[in-house]
């Protein structure tokens, strides 16, 4: 750890003043810790886009699943803090210290915050062919076959293993859970029939919900959303008050320059406002954040209260770190 601490300082060190002056002056990449396909590589994909637009440089999407998101976050945390390696990550960030004893990180100290991106619902899919239609059937043939329904995620402390363990702490339920590098390998294997459920963002779910390959049984937000208006909430189908926002967040690597974490703030700020991104997110019910909350402080704030929050949500459904 040491020896890693000092060959990370002499990198910092190296860059001079005209070089942050000249950022960005070659591509960026943006490690996304899940697998292609899922909720955050979509969002991930329209973001690096749009901000290499304004950036005048390529933004690249790396995908680097495993363990909730928590391997692509090391990534990050270990690469050079001159800006061109960057994290997209989910609320999976708050969560992971109460889930992880050995995290290698800290999620509020090992990054330099860039700003909060927006806040995304959550719907609940099951394969075409499973036997129910709803929350309530859902609810109803876990009753009947204890052990029975497969629940897929995308990793300890991920925001479909949150969902899910929220639901199986609220239901008193039993039932397998089965994790994935991120949702996209496992809508394949829910598409497949290989699976029974999924809690997941309509940025992924959408196109198989409309295609009429994957049945929405419930939004785990307050009111129905507009991308999915014949779907009930969970609170409307069985479970009274139960609801799930997931939220984005931009990194880079703890020390990165104030002038390049400016130039990451200015380019994601302009990039919340392109039109083609805010059509593409509004269509997946993705809502953009206010400009005071795309910043460096707004994020650090909100990171240290929701680690806070999930620390104690955690802790009363009985979830011990692992
Ligand atoms: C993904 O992109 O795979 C999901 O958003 C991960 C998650 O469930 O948090």
């Amino acid at each position: 750890m040491k020896l890693h601490i000092k060959v990370f300082t002499s990198i910092f060190l190296s860059v001079s003043p005209v070089a942050f002056a000249e950022y960005p002056d070659k591509q960026i990449t943006m490690v996304v810790p899940y697998a292609p396909a899922g909720s955050t590589d979509v969002m991930g994909r329209i973001l690096a886009q749009t901000m290499s637009k304004n950036l005048g440089q390529p933004m690249v999407v790396d995908n680097t699943g495993g363990a909730g998101g928590t391997i692509g976050a090391l990534r990050v945390v270990r690469a050079p803090a001159d800006g061109y390696t960057i994290l997209f990550h989910n609320m999976a960030q708050a969560a992971s210290p109460a889930l992880y004893s050995k995290l290698s990180y800290d999620p509020q100290t090992d990054f330099s915050a860039i700003g909060v991106v927006n806040d995304v619902p959550m719907v609940l899919v099951a394969r075409k062919d499973f036997p129910a239609n709803s929350l309530q059937g859902l609810i109803d043939y876990i009753k009947a076959n204890p052990g029975k329904l497969n629940f897929a995620n995308a990793g300890v402390g991920s925001t479909s293993n949150l969902c899910e363990v929220l639901m199986k702490s609220s239901l008193s339920a039993d039932w397998t859970s089965i994790s994935y590098k991120g949702t996209g390998p496992a809508l394949n294997d829910l598409l497949a029939g290989q699976v029974d459920v999924i809690c997941d963002q309509p940025a992924s779910t959408l196109q198989h919900i409309k295609g009429g390959n994957l049945k929405a049984l419930a939004v785990a937000t307050k009111e129905r959303i507009s991308s999915l208006p014949q779907t009930p909430t969970f609170s409307q189908s069985g479970m009274p008050g139960f609801q799930l926002t997931v939220w984005h967040g931009l990194y880079a690597p703890k020390n990165t320059p104030k002038p390049v974490i400016d130039r990451l703030v200015a380019s994601l700020n302009t990039a919340l406002k392109d039109p083609l991104l805010v059509q593409r997110f509004t269509e997946m019910d993705a809502m953009i954040v206010p400009p005071s909350s795309a910043t460096p402080a707004y994020l650090r704030n909100f990171l240290k209260g929701d680690v806070e929050r999930w620390r104690i949500a955690l802790k009363n459904v009985g979830i011990k770190p692992e």
